[in-house]
């Protein structure tokens, strides 16, 4: 009976065709490790966001009048109100800590180099969306830092010359930031951005399979048809689609081997994040802000004014400069300059494993940095602080001022002609 359905549905749709070449006989690299858990983590991460977010729409007013109480309703009275928010509000933090992991993992293993520039440019996409998502969702619980946050961030936008005022205008859609920002701000939140990142996941997807994984190793698993022994071939089945173009090696079925795999991540992860979503929700501070548990007062700042965790690395850069436009455009550019990293690494060689010395100093480097960063744009800004942001900006552009130097004529590590470990 099962069997027939298939077949029924086969008949008129690729179904048992699009999980073979995509899943069960996808060859996976076999030597994935830990940072390999991500990519799937961010697919269920973004499922419980859609999720949850879709639920809490139904009890939520995207009104200046209502939002707050609505968010409070939810909290109270409906029935699992609460785990609905925290599961959302927890997933916000813990997308960011995850795709900061995942492009982390991009960058030790070179994951962005030929031929897999475009899959890392939809990332980037993928990275800028997530943040306007987060920045409009915060908007929504119409609370002090909800209402503050984004009075700082808009305004921002006034510094571009000549259009900046207008274009301030146009995103608040008012001279001031009022329900009308909150309705739009719920539009896109709601529909619009998840929409572009659910097409932006797929085509990352899609251009990951057509280019393949890369691995811990860095070297590639394809080798030019009939190059490879019959004896050195992988024991599976891979689908006619990779093998009909290349040979492959040291590959594995990415089902059952990475979606077991991807299992122990999952239930690691959900230990983790269920601790936070049912013993502290608000990460003292972090995931929500302790101001935002009071209703916007457009006629009352509060006494500092942060951005949750995930955007602080890029926002001390925006405060570092004096400079208001300069600072605009040195934000801008952090993120800029990630998105070039394909073209800005001139290496040949892959792995942080067979990179030269100098290339591990300068990751180290980057990761003090941008943690650096992100305290200090956490924190109440003192005259040492602003000293440790000017220094974490210029080390931030450094690495990939010296990446761009050094990977010219790096002194490498042999490659290992096959994945050993
Ligand atoms: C919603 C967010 C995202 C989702 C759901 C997602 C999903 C995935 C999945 C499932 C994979 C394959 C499994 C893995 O390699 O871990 C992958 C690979 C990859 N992703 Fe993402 N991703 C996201 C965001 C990003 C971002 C922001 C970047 C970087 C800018 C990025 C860069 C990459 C790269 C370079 C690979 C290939 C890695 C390799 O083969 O070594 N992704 N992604």
């Amino acid at each position: 009976m099962f069997g027939k359905i298939v077949s029924w549905i086969d008949d008129r749709i690729p179904m048992t065709r699009v999980w073979n070449m995509h899943i069960a006989q996808y060859p996976a690299p076999k030597n994935f490790n830990f940072w390999y858990f991500f990519g799937s983590l961010a697919m269920l991460v973004l499922v419980n966001q859609i999720l949850t977010g879709i639920w809490l729409t139904m009890n939520f007013v995207p009104s200046s009048e209502g939002a707050f109480a609505s968010v409070e309703y939810i909290m109270r009275d409906v029935e699992y109100g609460w785990l609905l928010r925290y599961l959302h509000s927890t997933g916000a933090s813990a997308f960011f800590i995850v795709v900061y992991m995942h492009m982390f993992r991009g960058m030790i293993y070179g994951s962005y180099q030929k031929p897999r520039e475009l899959l890392w440019l939809f990332g980037m996409f993928i990275f800028l969306a997530l943040m306007a998502e987060a920045f409009m969702g915060y908007l929504l619980p119409w609370g002090q830092m909800s209402f503050w946050g984004a009075q700082v961030i808009i305004s921002l936008f006034g510094a571009i010359p000549v259009i900046g005022d207008d274009l301030t205008l146009w995103i608040r859609g008012d001279y001031v930031i009022s329900g009308a920002t909150l309705n739009r701000f719920f539009a896109l939140h709601v529909i619009a951005l998840p929409l572009v990142i659910v097409i932006l996941v797929f085509l990352h997807i899609v251009a990951l399979h057509e280019v393949g994984s890369n691995n811990p190793e860095g070297i590639e698993i394809k080798r030019k048809k009939g190059s490879v022994a019959e004896e050195d071939k992988p024991k599976f089945k891979f689908h006619e689609y990779y093998t009909d173009k290349k040979d492959i090696v040291d590959a594995i079925p990415f089902h059952p081997y990475y979606t077991v795999k991807d299992i122990v991540g999952v239930v690691g992860f959900l230990i983790l994040f269920c601790w936070v979503v049912f013993f502290m929700p608000a990460m003292n501070g972090f995931f929500l802000e302790a101001p935002n548990f009071e209703a916007a007062n457009p006629l009352k700042t509060p006494e500092h004014i942060f951005p949750v965790w995930y955007f602080t690395p890029f926002y001390a850069i925006l405060r570092a400069i004096p400079d208001k436009l300069i600072g605009v455009a040195a934000m801008g550019a952090s993120i800029v300059v990630l998105a070039l990293l394909p073209w800005i690494d001139r290496g040949r060689v892959k792995s942080v494993r067979y990179r030269c010395g100098f290339h591990k100093w300068n990751i180290a480097g980057f990761v003090v940095t941008f943690v650096l960063l992100g305290w200090v744009g956490a924190t109440p800004q003192t005259d040492m602080k602003t000293i440790i942001s000017q220094i974490c900006t210029v080390t931030y552009f450094m690495f990939f001022v010296l990446l761009f130097v050094y990977s010219k004529n790096e002194k490498t590590k042999p490659l290992p002609e096959r994945l050993t470990k």
